[in-house]
């Protein structure tokens, strides 16, 4: 029997928080799930509009940097565990604006475990998990995995706000005793991921018969993950993970950029009914990413061997449902990409 507990998920109507968002509210019916998100440009309450009428999830308003506002969500839903992935996520924007990244990684995270501390009277107990990324540990060769023991190297403005938090979240362990777990993932994809990020920005741009751009010479390597794995690694380590570990979190699923961009136009060519190789005539090269890493590979043994953990699905299979996914919700796609974003893509990739 699980007890109950009052979950606070930040970042719970963007991309992977929706998805731990909607595990918990119908895996842990005991639960109340609360989703704090200042819904920013990738946060999308239409993300979980199936569960508005639930009565163990609610959402509140807020931004994990204004203090009062995190007081009063803890205070309101007399919070018990925070998950925490709220966060500025997308590399490009992060050298094109680094500060935001500071301000909403760093400060924030920071921000949120200072009214942690300050609302748990007694720290035992009570779980802050902090979901990171692979991208902390730097850039790889051709050989080897990121381990948890891997030394922090972050080479973007994004990674080294997030490699900064994950400090700071292991400093207030060591320091105050706050029970905390971190998992660092490589690249998710599924449904409902803001059209920037690679996967859904090729589709989109496929369907509508536009150029998919493609940084470099396409041959940086990405280890994918579907998303629904890492929301089911996420649960496993909030509930089996141990006070103050680490743990790594991917498939072995290493794709090159350009063979994978090919996999998916294939896939698209078939759905769509059009001549084999059509789309992938859309390919273009482009002005390669500042500092691009070249490639990311996660060890996750450790998540497997001592919490039993494994994706469930292949990739074959998930990049297959993503694009129908895709495909099948248009107008979602339409709607988000409306307004801030077009201005975006124009500036990015004029
Ligand atoms: P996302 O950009 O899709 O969503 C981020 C969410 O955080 C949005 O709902 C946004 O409104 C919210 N948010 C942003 N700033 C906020 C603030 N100041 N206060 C409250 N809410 C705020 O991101 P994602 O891809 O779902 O990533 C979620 C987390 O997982 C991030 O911490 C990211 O670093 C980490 N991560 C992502 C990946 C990936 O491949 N996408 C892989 C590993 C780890
Ligand atoms: O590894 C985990 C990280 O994965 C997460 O922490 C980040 O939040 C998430 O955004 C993702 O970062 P990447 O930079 O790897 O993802 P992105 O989808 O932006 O790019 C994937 C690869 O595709 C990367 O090598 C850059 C390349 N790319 C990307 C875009 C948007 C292109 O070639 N063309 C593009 O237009």
């Amino acid at each position: 029997m699980s007890k109950n507990r009052n979950i606070l998920v930040t970042g719970g109507a963007g991309f992977i928080g929706s998805h731990v968002v909607r595990r918990l509210v119908n895996n842990y019916p005991s639960y109340n799930i609360i989703n704090f998100d200042k819904l920013t440009y990738a946060g999308n309450l239409e993300n979980l509009s199936d569960l508005e009428s639930r009565s163990n999830y609610a959402f509140y308003h807020g931004d994990i940097c204004d203090a009062h506002q995190v007081k009063e969500a803890l205070r309101k839903y007399e919070i018990t565990d925070v998950i925490h992935l709220a966060a500025e996520s997308h590399v490009d924007r992060s050298i094109s604006g680094p500060m935001e990244f500071v301000q909403t990684n760093v400060l924030g995270t920071v921000n949120l475990m200072n009214e942690c501390r300050a609302f748990w009277d007694d720290l035992k107990g009570h779980i802050f998990y902090h979901v990171s990324t692979d991208e902390v540990y730097g850039s790889l060769g051709d050989e080897g995995l990121f381990e948890e023991t891997t030394a922090y190297d972050p080479r973007s403005p994004y990674s080294a706000s997030k490699a900064s938090s994950d400090h700071f979240v292991r400093a207030y362990h060591h320091t105050y005793g706050l029970e905390i777990r971190i998992s660092n993932c490589s690249n998710n994809y599924g449904s409902h991921q803001f059209p920037e990020k690679l996967i859904p920005l090729m589709i989109h741009n496929a369907v509508n018969g536009k150029e998919l751009p493609i940084y470099g010479d396409g041959k940086n390597i990405r280890d994918w993950l579907w998303v629904e794995d890492h929301a089911s690694a996420i649960d496993t380590i909030f509930h089996q993970g141990e006070n103050g570990e680490t743990y790594n979190v991917g498939g072995l699923n290493e794709w090159t950029n350009v063979d994978l961009v090919h996999e998916l136009c294939s896939i698209i060519d078939d759905r769509l009914g059009k001549e084999a190789g059509s789309t992938a005539k859309n390919i273009v090269f482009i002005k390669d990413r500042a500092g691009h890493d070249r490639r990311y590979a996660i060890d996750a043994t450790k998540l497997e061997q001592k919490l039993n953990w494994k994706p469930s699905i292949t990739f074959e299979e998930g990049l297959a449902s993503t694009i129908d996914w895709y495909l099948e919700n248009q107008e979602w796609v339409n709607n988000v990409v409306s307004g801030d974003y077009q201005e975006y893509y124009k500036e990015h990739y004029k």
